[in-house]
C-alpha cells in the first residue's frame, strides 16, 4: 500500500492511537494522520494543539506525517490520493458506527478502501474520553498517553 490516511479527532492522541499509527506505518509506504472534526464531539484541545501533540508523539516514525482538515474525510482522501483509510477497531461496540462511516466514505469516494486494524488487547479499553475523564478527577493517566501529551492534558484539566 502506498498511501494510507489515519483519520481521527485525537483529542488527545492516546497510546491506543499510536499503536494503530505504528502498525499502519509498517503496512504503508507513507501514512498521513489527519486531525478532523467529529461533529458529535466537543474537543478539549484546538486543532493546532492536537496536530502539535501528534507531531511530537510520532517524531520517531519517518514515514508518518500529520495534517489537519476541516471537511469530509472522503474529500480529503481524494485530494491526497489515498489508497486506504486506516482505522482502529477496539471492540464490537465500535463496529456499527465504523461500518456506517466506512460505507458512507466508500459511497462518497470509492477509490480508498477502509481498512480496520484491531487494537492490541492491552489497549482495548482506551479512548480519549476515558483519558480526559480520569485526568479530570486527578487519576494517573501516564500509562494511557505518550509522555509528551501527559503535561498538555494535566495543564488543561487543572483549569
Ligand atoms: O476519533 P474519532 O472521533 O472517532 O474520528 C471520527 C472522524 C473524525 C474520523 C469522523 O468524525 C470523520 O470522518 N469526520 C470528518 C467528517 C466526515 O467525513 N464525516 C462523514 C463520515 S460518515
Amino acid at each position: 500500500m502506498k498511501l494510507a490516511v489515519c483519520p481521527g479527532s485525537f483529542d488527545p492522541v492516546t497510546n491506543g492511537h499510536l499503536d494503530i499509527i505504528r502498525r499502519a506505518a509498517a503496512l504503508a509506504d507513507r501514512v498521513i494522520v489527519v486531525v478532523m472534526t467529529n461533529a458529535s464531539k466537543h474537543t478539549m484541545f484546538t486543532m493546532e494543539e492536537r496536530v502539535a501533540m501528534l507531531r511530537t508523539a510520532t517524531v520517531d516514525l519517518p514515514n508518518v506525517e500529520i495534517d489537519a482538515y476541516d471537511g469530509l474525510l472522503a474529500d480529503y482522501a481524494r485530494r491526497v490520493g489515498a489508497d486506504a483509510i486506516v482505522k482502529g477497531l477496539r471492540a464490537v461496540t465500535d463496529f456499527e458506527y465504523e461500518f456506517q462511516m466506512a460505507l458512507t466514505n466508500r459511497q462518497l469516494h470509492a477509490d480508498a478502501e477502509t481498512v480496520f486494524l484491531t487494537t492490541s488487547a492491552d489497549l482495548m479499553y482506551l479512548s480519549s474520553s476515558v483519558v480526559k475523564q480520569v485526568a479530570m478527577y486527578g487519576g494517573d493517566i501516564s500509562g494511557f498517553v505518550p509522555a509528551s501529551v501527559l503535561d498538555a492534558v494535566l495543564q488543561k484539566t487543572k483549569g
